[in-house]
């Protein structure tokens, strides 16, 4: 494996490699659901480029930038095991110049839901995903369904500015007691990490509520509320894959997603029906 930190060597082994390029774009601290998407990548791809860069732009102020977990030789260590050929790992120096072109996230569905709690969010990362994007110029980059908003922006980016890669969807990978991994799980305290199971059991309790019969979308919501009394909920939220509210569910057109603060974590889930 090889890691490497500036744009000048990427770019020139990039412009060696033959035959597919799978890339897995990350802010570090690895775990099974970062390590899924490189296994993916690793079976549908010749070459298999992961990134590591803790991207300023997408944080707000008050925000865990300074905190994010950061795990450099563990990361190392998990991606040369799974296979990946190189190992992006940029300074903020070498992917920001100071006054810069900006993307903007769409002003709908960069602004509902995650965009609405975190204003500008979606900016930051659809401005280092296009970058990590012409650096790598991937055949296919992958990307988890948690973040399901990040995703369908993602996917609108690249259909809008008419790049030619795949954005490839990958299912949430969880404990095995329900909880969606996440980077930030480490910050929760074992009382919290209790109380903030009753977010993936309440995105349980809907998808057997619709497998039942249930579509109306405020029955299915209140069911969930009642699961989450002991959290912090910010948002619960029946929409469809464009992210538009929905008062009755679709099969396959469905997306419930929570958003959720225990204790001092911010913590966001999801099931797509
Ligand atoms: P990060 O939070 O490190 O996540 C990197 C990728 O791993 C994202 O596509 C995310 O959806 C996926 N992922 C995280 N937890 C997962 C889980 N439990 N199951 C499946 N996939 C999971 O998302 C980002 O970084 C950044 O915003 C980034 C896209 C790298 C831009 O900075």
């Amino acid at each position: 494996m090889q890691i490497i930190k500036n744009i000048e060597e990427i770019q020139a082994l990039r412009e060696k490699m033959e035959g597919s390029v799978g890339f897995v774009p990350t802010m570090g601290a690895l775990h099974q659901g970062h390590l899924t998407l490189i296994q993916r990548a690793r079976t549908e791809n010749d070459r298999v480029v992961v990134s590591i860069f803790v991207n300023p732009t997408q944080f707000l102020p008050g925000e865990d930038l300074d905190k994010y977990p950061r795990r450099e030789e563990a990361d190392r260590k998990i991606c040369e095991l799974a296979g990946v050929d190189v190992l992006f790992m940029p300074d903020i120096e070498t992917m920001y110049h100071g006054d810069e072109v900006k993307l903007k996230a769409p002003a709908y569905l960069g602004y509902v839901l995650e965009g609405n709690r975190r204003p500008g969010h979606f900016d930051g990362v659809v401005q280092v995903v296009m970058k990590l994007f012409n650096i790598v110029q991937p055949t296919r980059a992958y990307f988890g369904k948690k973040d399901a908003q990040q995703l369908r922006i993602l996917q609108k980016m690249v259909e809008d500015f008419f790049m030619p890669l795949e954005i490839v969807p990958v299912d949430t990978v969880r404990e095995e007691d329900g909880l969606a991994l996440s980077s930030r799980n480490i910050y929760l305290k074992p009382e919290e990490r209790k109380r903030a199971l009753s977010i993936s059991r309440s995105l349980k309790r809907a998808s057997r509520l619709i497998m039942a019969g249930e579509t109306d979308a405020d029955a299915i919501e209140m069911a969930m509320k009642d699961i989450m009394k002991e959290i912090d909920v910010e948002y619960i939220a029946i929409v469809d894959r464009d992210f538009r509210p929905l008062r009755k569910v679709e099969i396959k057109k469905t997306i419930i997603l929570v958003a959720a603060r225990v204790g001092a974590t911010r913590l966001i889930d999801n099931i797509w029906i």
